[in-house]
């Protein structure tokens, strides 16, 4: 495979440390965030959804039942009821191996907690979650992002097309990438389709499952960025970095960083 002649040698491969360093510490929380850091992650990668009230809370899932033992959908609970919620203690549990005391008890951040406790020490990756056609989010983001000054540090992600749309239109500044999910690794992507993201964002993320060395150099080709999800086996990282992508999404930065150094 001719691969490496025909893309360019990316300038950085970036370290994105998925949820924060979520195989080490409880996902999408402030600790989470610290060890990424310390592990010298180029991007830290977290999911927002809105409560109730509206307010941007960073959550993977659209309930609270996997990461708090406690139920609920986050859009139906206010703020005040999700900073009632242990979001560490599952994390506990689920790997001894690495649980901590100080994680039991640790609350479900916002936005703007993240934004306030980190600033520009570091990038940020936000994905919108599930925006719905009328979402207030991507405004809500915008909002954050000014608040805090951090226009050159955050990129947004999301699966959702219209969300990522809807954000360049209020501001075009913003990196923005377009998450997809290939069920097969020879897939090609039709160009009308990278031409069509080309408008409103700058690269494509996909499942690191569903692509190989022809995908990363079509899309690559196309003039895009190209950062696969969720690679966390050194094999597969040594293959991603040889593909030529640009960043990989891992809940374990620290072995991506080994995987850099040591190619
Ligand atoms: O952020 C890339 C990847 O995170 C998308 O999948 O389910 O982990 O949010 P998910
Ligand atoms: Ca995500």
């Amino acid at each position: 495979v001719k691969v490496k002649e025909i893309i360019d040698p990316a300038d950085k491969v970036l370290t994105i440390a998925h949820r924060g360093a979520s195989g080490y510490a409880p996902e999408n929380t402030i600790p989470a965030i610290e060890l990424a850091i310390e592990m010298q992650a180029d991007y830290i990668e977290l999911d927002i959804h809105l409560t109730k009230d509206k307010i941007p809370v960073v959550i993977h899932d659209e309930t609270v039942n996997r990461t708090t033992g406690s139920r609920g959908y986050v859009r139906n609970l206010t703020l005040e009821q999700i900073k009632q919620l242990d979001a560490g203690s599952w994390f506990n549990e689920a790997y001894p191996m690495f649980a901590r005391e100080q994680y039991a008890g640790i609350t479900i951040p916002t936005l703007d907690e993240v934004f306030e406790t980190f600033g520009d020490k570091t990038r940020y990756m936000i994905e919108i979650k599930e925006p719905g056609s009328n979402s207030q989010i991507e405004a809500l983001l915008n909002e954050a992002i000014e608040k805090y000054k951090l226009e050159d540090v955050v990129s947004v992600h999301s699966f959702s097309s219209a969300s990522l749309r809807k954000l360049h239109a209020i501001n075009p500044e913003i990196p923005l990438y377009q998450l997809v999910w290939n069920d097969y690794t020879t897939a090609r992507v039709p160009a009308s389709y990278l031409e069509n993201v080309k408008t409103y964002a700058v690269g494509i993320s996909p499942n690191f499952q569903g692509i190989g060395a022809a995908f990363v150099a079509q899309v690559k080709n196309a003039g895009l960025k190209v950062m696969p999800y969720t690679v966390n086996y050194q094999v597969n990282m040594d293959k991603a970095y040889l593909w030529g992508v640009d960043g990989v999404y891992t809940n374990y930065p620290d072995r991506f960083q080994e995987v850099i150094d040591t190619n």
